[in-house]
């Protein structure tokens, strides 16, 4: 396998995982890369590996460069094992190599691997390595997206090695944004956003207002394509939009149904929102996976969920969607529940429930025992359009 040459001297030697389908609940429909370089000075630095099922491409590409058994540094930006998987077969080959990382990052590396032969060097943000005509130096990036994360910079090639940030799930053979779909590529920066990195965007804002001091002309993540040239200034003002929680007059309507009464609902409020020229989409659980769900979430100022009443509770997909809205905890949102039911409706309760904790104003909570006739669809269209001003 080849390696691609990024700066001069300094190359591309990841894995593309073209059959990654799901990423710890995430769908990864296009795959993933996990983005490895390997930079020629007078010392030789790797910096960050891969998942270990996919080792050998590492080491493959980097046999056409060098022989790996030269490295003398690796840097491990993050601990999470998409990136550390194969430390230890580097280590092998290398076994006096030097592994630079965060504070967190040797405490980490040390519980997931035996590294006890391991030689390290704890950086701090503002420190610096020389490494024969460059300098790399660090900033560390708690939580973005583990405490452990870290970005290398290198000052003489413009050049970011930020892990995670700025990532997308994406396989591809082209190695830079400007070679590929621009709309798809951000849309899965989007997608990585709002599913990984949505619950540190206070960490992120940071992260990225350090970032924007610097030099750069190109950032190169730890998935998916590189950024260059005017594309660096777009994933960093997008950030600032993502990071910043700007939300635009739109609303995502999500929702499941048993015999087709909560869809119903569904589509009146949908009418609602669009009598009032509000942007709305409607999501059916059973079709679009929450993940998906989020990405459309993230700049929208609206968010309501269906449910029918199901063993007095709210139905597994509902559940499922609201808990993983939980942990990515979008703020300062404006929400609506609803659903049918028989006898019970402790559903809408559930829902609510899961509002109050995220502290987001609702508008209404509409609720409809069994089976909503037209006139009754017509008058919760007027009821939400009369609420929305
Ligand atoms: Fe790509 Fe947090 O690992």
């Amino acid at each position: 396998m080849r390696a691609f040459e990024i700066k001069k001297g300094i190359y591309w030697v990841g894995a593309i995982d073209w059959e990654l389908s799901e990423f710890h609940g995430y769908l990864t429909q296009r795959g993933s890369t996990y983005n490895a370089y390997l930079i020629i000075d007078e010392k030789i630095v790797l910096v960050d590996t891969v998942k270990s099922h996919v080792t050998d491409d590492l080491i493959s590409r980097i046999k056409t460069i060098i022989d790996p058994s030269k490295i003398d540094i690796i840097i491990s930006n993050h601990t999470e094992m998409d990136h550390s998987g194969s430390i230890p077969a580097i280590m092998k080959y290398s076994p006096n190599a030097t592994v630079v990382c965060s504070p967190m990052g040797e405490k980490g590396l040390k519980k997931h691997f035996d590294a006890t032969q391991w030689k390290f060097k704890v950086v701090e943000t503002g420190d610096k390595i020389n490494i024969g005509k460059r300098d790399l130096s660090f900033i560390l990036m708690q939580m973005v997206h583990w405490p452990d994360s870290m970005a290398t910079y290198c000052l003489q090639e413009k050049l970011l090695m930020p892990n995670d940030i700025f990532g997308q799930h994406m396989a591809s053979y082209e190695r830079f944004v400007d070679e590929n779909r621009f709309d798809v590529v951000m849309e899965e920066a989007k997608k990585y956003f709002a599913n990984i990195l949505l619950p540190y965007s206070r960490q992120s804002l940071d992260a990225v207002t350090q970032i924007e001091k610097l030099s750069l002309d190109m950032i190169a993540p730890s998935h998916g394509l590189i950024w260059r040239g005017d594309d660096v200034k777009k994933i960093l003002k997008a950030y600032d939009k993502w990071d910043a929680n700007i939300t635009v007059n739109k609303a995502v309507i999500v929702y499941d149904t048993m015999w087709g009464s909560t869809k119903e609902m569904a589509t009146s409020i949908y009418k609602a929102f669009e009598a009032k020229n509000i942007n709305v989409e409607i999501k059916n659980l059973r079709k679009t996976h929450i993940s998906d769900i989020m990405t459309d979430i993230i700049d929208a100022k609206y968010i309501c969920v269906g449910s029918p009443t199901l063993n007095n509770t709210m139905m597994p997909t509902v559940a499922s969607f609201l808990y993983y809205l939980k942990g990515l905890r979008p703020q300062n949102r404006i929400a609506i529940a609803f659903g049918s039911y028989g006898w019970g409706g402790q559903s809408l309760n559930e829902i609510e429930k899961v509002f109050e904790f995220l502290k987001y104003q609702t508008l209404d909570t509409i609720k409809f025992e069994y089976v909503p006739r037209k006139a009754d669809l017509e008058k919760m269209t007027e009821d939400l359009k009369n609420k929305l001003g």
